[in-house]
């Protein structure tokens, strides 16, 4: 049994890749290091294989913590964990710089200490700023590091950290960059799951400017998979871009929704455009393509039409979060309740 240790594994991404992991690998084991912040939820990991997925509730800010929960014999930790939401970054940033770059440098001082072979860096496109819209350029490997929202800053951060500890003391790191993820278990702030809650509630979907900012989508298992294949081929030391070529206007996305779930287009609500929003995300993904032989296995329209499907069919998984601490943060965001009064 190889031992993979995962941080931030009860949030969106986290916890589809746990899932993932466990269903296609027999000779793996996880260890899953979660805050639970508001993020985090047990709910997602509901009904795993407890021989093979062991649960730890630890913060990767807190030193001991973490160096208590990382056994020696782990062959890789995957750093999943953050503060992951854009618009709170915007709201407040000191927990992004604690949880994003203090707690990724925690777990690059324990992967030393504990000689561990592979640290995995799950980064973001965001990274690389904006791109023109109506443009031929893509993100790549090579584009500098222009990140724009606190958010971004702050997972540009931990990159350097990363980095350097594989320079400096020669840990085996592998950072890659992905676009904007979508799938069931997606915390409903995110565009996506937001829009899909608000119109199954026949609400008011807020749309940021003019909607047409365009994302790089691509189906979470996908992610997950191209982050496993880096893992097992990738270099040491190497960043990987992930993308779906996908790009969508926010706006068609948003139509998208309405159009499947059969709701009007009326429901559509432009709002005050969120500060220092970047136009255009695109990757390119020649190199994962080419060095580590990843295609992304789900079109946009089939990953949309599962996305929807999962929270049709998980409307409590919703309305548990709908009916918490979330009410606060969308009322004072939105500056309308949840509920669209
Ligand atoms: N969602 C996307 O589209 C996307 C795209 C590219 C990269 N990423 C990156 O992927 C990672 C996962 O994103 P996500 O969308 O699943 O985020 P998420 O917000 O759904 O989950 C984050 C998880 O991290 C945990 N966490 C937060 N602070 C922690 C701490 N101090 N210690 C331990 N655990 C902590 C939370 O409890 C939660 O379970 C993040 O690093 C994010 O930057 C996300």
């Amino acid at each position: 049994m190889k031992t993979i240790f995962i941080t931030g594994g009860a949030g969106f991404i986290g916890s589809t890749f746990v899932r993932l992991i466990l269903e296609e690998t027999s000779n793996v084991e996880i260890i899953n290091f979660d805050a639970l912040t508001y993020a985090g939820n047990l709910e997602n990991l509901n009904g795993l294989d407890k021989t093979r997925h062991k649960f730890i509730k630890g913060d990767i800010t807190k030193r001991e913590e973490v160096f208590d929960a990382l056994p020696e014999k782990a062959e890789a930790i995957f750093n999943f964990a953050a503060e992951s939401h854009v618009d709170r970054s915007i709201n407040s940033a000191s927990e992004f710089v604690l949880t994003n770059v203090l707690g990724t440098q925690v777990l690059l001082d324990a992967a030393r200490a504990k000689n561990i072979r592979r640290f995995v860096q799950i980064s973001t496109d965001e990274v690389q700023g904006s791109l023109p819209e109506d443009s031929n350029l893509f993100f790549t490997e090579d584009s500098s590091l222009k990140p724009n929202s606190p958010y971004a800053a702050s997972k540009a951060a931990a990159e350097h950290f990363v980095r350097a500890a594989h320079e400096t003391f020669g840990v085996g790191t592998i950072i890659t960059r992905c676009g904007n993820n979508y799938g069931g278990r997606q915390f409903p702030e995110k565009l996506i799951p937001l829009m899909i809650a608000n119109a199954m509630n026949d609400e008011p979907l807020p749309v940021y400017g003019d909607g047409k900012n365009v994302r790089d989508w691509i189906f979470v298992e996908d992610h997950c998979r191209a982050i496993w294949l880096a893992y097992e081929k990738g270099k040491s030391g190497e960043s990987y871009n992930i993308g779906a070529r996908n790009e969508r206007q926010n706006i068609e996305v948003v139509k998208s929704i309405l159009d499947a779930l059969g709701k009007p287009h009326s429901l559509i609500k432009f709002v005050t455009d969120r500060l220092g929003h970047d136009r255009r995300y695109a990757i390119d993904a020649t190199k994962v393509e080419n060095e580590l032989g990843w295609k992304p296995q789900t079109t946009w329209e089939e990953g949309l039409q599962k996305t929807i499907r999962w929270y049709q069919e998980n409307q409590d998984w919703v309305n548990r979060i709908r009916n918490g601490a979330y009410r606060d943060y969308y009322k004072n965001h939105y500056r309308m309740e949840v509920g669209g009064k």
